[in-house]
């Protein structure tokens, strides 16, 4: 089979740092599902294992697609031959840039009905993030008890933040989204934030002058110690606040000491990478959002596309992804 790999830490435009090889095609074993790739989406968890790889036998990257089930392990009893689903796949296993891949069931849904292959795999990995850090780190109640409640989504525009703002409409919540571009202020108001601020400016400033000087939740989708001060500053006594991005500097906990503000850590790799006996709940939470998707209620969140799943256009979907210039997802569509 085809595969896209990467062996060490180079500079996007350079043309060794993802490479086409011819790989052996993996075989489904126990709970895991043998799927033909047919659309593949672009994450920064990608740019940044490519900037930290060190494998002379190469690493596949990729941790989003939708595709066709072709074969499966003894003991799976959720899916068949012919299925078309959709997944994030597990940091720890070879990821989605490849013709086959293999994907434990429990991580696995059918894809969106209504979906192209190409527009399903933008889905994945960012409606687990967005759902985890919201319904389980945030708890907030998705059948609506936390209605009217205000929410601060730092990164609105990026992949997780366009589904977390969705999330958040869901469960009734009022949603102010940050945005410092025309175009990503435009997409996070029609992705359904009821107000964009500019992180570029000052928060607290412009928070007041829309009414809401402080907030019961905070999604920050961008880096945590940078932002931990005025989240601190922002957030309502027992309020909560959840962050995805790992830190570079200590922080200081304290600060949310007086106003019993809880803060929690979502990574969406927890349940597959440490095989907690709960990890179907990823299978069960795409499994929902393709209903939402097929039902309406969840809108695209596709950016940009490029036809072809090849090295050339990885590199160009990298190449965008760290560019910042991104809104929503880049979606990378069949082989060439
Ligand atoms: N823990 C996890 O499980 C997990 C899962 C997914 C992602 N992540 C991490 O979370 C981060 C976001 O992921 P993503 O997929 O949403 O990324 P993305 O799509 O690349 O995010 C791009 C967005 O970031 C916004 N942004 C840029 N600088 C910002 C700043 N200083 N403050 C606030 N927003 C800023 C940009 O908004 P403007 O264009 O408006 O400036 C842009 O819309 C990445 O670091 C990623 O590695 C973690």
């Amino acid at each position: 089979m085809k595969a896209i790999i990467t062996t060490r830490p180079l500079p996007v435009d350079d043309e060794e740092s993802l490479v086409e090889v011819e790989r052996s095609r993996p075989v489904a074993g126990g709970r895991d599902l043998l799927v033909r790739v047919a659309a593949v989406a672009i994450n920064p968890v990608d740019t940044k294992v490519r900037a930290s790889v060190a494998d002379s036998d190469g690493v596949i990257l990729g941790w989003d697609a939708a595709g066709v089930v072709e074969a499966t392990g003894p003991e799976v009893t959720r899916f068949q031959p012919g299925d078309e689903v959709y997944y994030a796949g597990d940091i720890t296993r070879p990821g989605s840039n490849a013709e086959y891949q293999l994907v434990d069931e429990r991580i696995a849904a059918r894809k969106p009905a209504s979906l192209s292959f190409s527009d399903a795999a933008a889905y994945p990995l960012v409606s687990i993030t967005a759902w985890e850090a919201l319904y389980e780190g945030l708890g907030i109640d998705r059948l609506g008890s936390d209605g009217g409640k205000t929410i601060l989504i730092i990164g609105g525009a990026g992949g997780v933040g366009s589904m977390a703002i969705q999330l958040a409409r869901l469960a009734g919540l009022t949603v102010i989204a940050t945005a410092s571009r025309e175009a990503s202020r435009d997409w996070v108001l029609a992705l359904g934030a009821h107000h964009a601020v500019d992180h570029r400016q000052p928060l607290p400033g412009q928070l007041a002058e829309i009414g809401f000087p402080e907030v019961d939740f905070i999604a920050n989708f961008n880096n945590t110690d940078s932002y931990w001060e005025m989240m601190a500053g922002l957030i309502k006594p027992f309020g909560k606040i959840v962050g995805i991005v790992e830190t570079a500097h200590p922080v200081d906990l304290g600060l949310l000491k007086a106003k019993s503000a809880t803060f929690s850590w979502e990574f969406m790799f927890t349940r597959s990478k440490f095989q907690t006996p709960d990890m179907d709940a990823q299978g069960e939470l795409l499994a929902e959002v393709s209903g939402l998707i097929d039902g309406g209620r969840i809108q695209s969140i596709v950016g940009e596309r490029l036809e072809g799943i090849s090295a050339v256009n990885l590199r160009k979907a990298h190449q965008r992804a760290e560019s910042g210039a991104l809104v929503g997802k880049l979606v990378l569509g069949g082989w060439e």
